[in-house]
């Protein structure tokens, strides 16, 4: 058995789906289990014309291999319900571990109410994720194995329902009320339904990818805290999270420039004209939330600090092409704090007060979509010569070999520069 992790690099939003997505259609791969987080994550494939946005379901799905809602997770049953339907036939391959953490409605009244008390707000997602982490956390969480059986989720819901009520009423002036029957009865329903996607534990000989939801950044021990999720998106999190004992290779996604949903430090953020046309050409807007997403300059001591804590072994560059029709381009090359230089991030708090020093490079030609998809298929040798610099630049700056560059959402807008087994 060999496990490959797919990572996310930045402040999530990487475009891990599509590579996850990519790699799938490997031979050697077997199985795809996400291992973190849950509906705050927004992963879009686009293949055939169309496109496909997923917050529960691994990417894997698409190329029929067994893909796995692993226990690291926490999950939405209507919203994975509601993935099950549009997916229809596609989601024959679903599985999900029963010790998967279940976010119920108090935990998403928990989310956004603590946020609209909070002076310093995080910009959560409002899906309830991290009140759910915290109750697995101290053991008073619901797992999907507890949906399959009625009589024993009625007996913890009597406990936990005036609790919450109790905290949510009382601590957070909440004047609602929630309904212990109504909710054992719609959760015994989700059980039913999702009994039949049980998994085993099986994974069949072959290679495994770990799926990555959001970024090393937004780590809850090594992001910028408390700017983070609830959860580990990094290489530890990826064990943890789905039960493989090793990684053989780490693959970090990072997007040509940089994004952030949500509030926290942002060294490289561009808050002019220049981050406008950003977010346009990259229809930088959340999956989830539809938020404008915050853009900025890639971002090399961050990128450095993320490729140490995974143990990066390759890396996927996605949406070059954005960068397209800019004169120059700027890279954070290191960082200046009170006058020291700091070329990698030691802990990620360090991007407090840090200011970026630029390295201005050469921009390349805009090019219409299908030029770029024409020269995916040709390879990396047709791109730019001032795009293919930066690729360069990218794997001097991190001494990790980029294996894949993506230069459009369709899957087929993808150079893969190493097979999968050498990465
Ligand atoms: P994830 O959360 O890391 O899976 O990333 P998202 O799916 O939330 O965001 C990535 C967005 O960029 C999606 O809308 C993708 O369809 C799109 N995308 C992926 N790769 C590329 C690329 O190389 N170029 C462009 N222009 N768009 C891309
Ligand atoms: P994918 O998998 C981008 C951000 C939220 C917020 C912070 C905490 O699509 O890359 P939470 O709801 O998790 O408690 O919110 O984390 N966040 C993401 N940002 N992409 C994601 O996932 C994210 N998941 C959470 O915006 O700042
Ligand atoms: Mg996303």
């Amino acid at each position: 058995m060999k496990a490959v992790a797919v990572v996310g690099m930045q402040f999530g939003d990487e475009a891990k789906g599509k590579i996850v997505d990519v790699l799938s259609n490997s031979r050697d791969v077997v199985a795809g289990i996400r291992f973190a987080g849950g509906n705050n994550a927004g992963h879009t494939v686009v293949f055939g014309g169309k496109e496909y946005k997923l917050h529960h379901i691994p990417s894997s799905i698409f190329h029929g291999k067994l893909s796995v809602i692993g226990h690291g997770t926490v999950v939405n049953p209507g919203v994975l319900l509601d993935e099950i339907r549009q997916l229809g036939a596609l989601a024959e391959n679903l599985r999900i571990s029963p010790n998967v953490h279940v976010i119920m409605p108090y935990h998403i009244h928990e989310d956004v109410l603590l946020e609209a008390k909070k002076s310093s707000k995080v910009g959560t997602t409002g899906r309830g994720i991290g009140p759910c982490y915290a109750d697995k956390a101290n053991r008073i969480g619901i797992r999907i194995r507890e949906l399959f059986d009625g009589e024993s989720l009625n007996r913890k819901l009597e406990f936990l329902i005036p609790l919450k009520n109790s905290t949510l009423q009382h601590a957070y002036g909440w004047d609602g009320a929630l309904d212990k029957d109504a909710i054992a009865m719609e959760y015994a329903a989700y059980g039913k339904f999702l009994k039949t996607y049980a998994f085993d534990g099986t994974v069949p000989e072959g290679t495994v990818l770990l799926e990555g939801a959001q970024g090393a950044l937004l780590d809850i021990d090594m992001g910028t805290y408390p700017f983070v999720t609830s959860s580990h998106p990094t290489i530890g999190g990826a064990l943890a999270g789905s039960g493989m004992p090793k990684a053989d290779a780490v693959v970090g996604v990072m997007k040509a420039y940089t994004t952030r949903v949500g509030e926290g430090p942002f060294p490289t953020e561009l808050t002019n004209e220049v981050g406008a046309k950003l977010r346009q050409e990259g229809r930088e807007f959340g999956t989830t939330t539809g938020r404008p997403r915050r853009v900025g300059w890639l971002d090399i001591p961050m990128l450095k600090y993320a490729a140490r804590v995974n143990g990066v072994t390759a890396l996927a560059l996605t949406k070059l092409d954005v960068l397209a029709g800019m004169p120059e381009i700027k890279i954070a090359v290191v960082y200046d704090r009170a006058g020291i230089q700091i070329n990698a991030l030691s802990h990620a708090t360090d991007v407090a007060d840090a200011t970026p020093v630029y390295e201005i490079v050469k921009g390349w030609k805009a090019l219409s979509q299908e030029q770029w998809n024409a020269l995916a298929q040709e390879g990396f040798a047709a791109l730019p010569e001032e795009a293919q610099e930066y690729v360069r630049l990218i794997e001097r700056s991190l001494a990790v070999p980029v294996a894949i560059v993506s230069v459009g959402a369709d899957r087929n807008a993808t150079i893969l520069r190493k097979p999968l087994h050498e990465l």
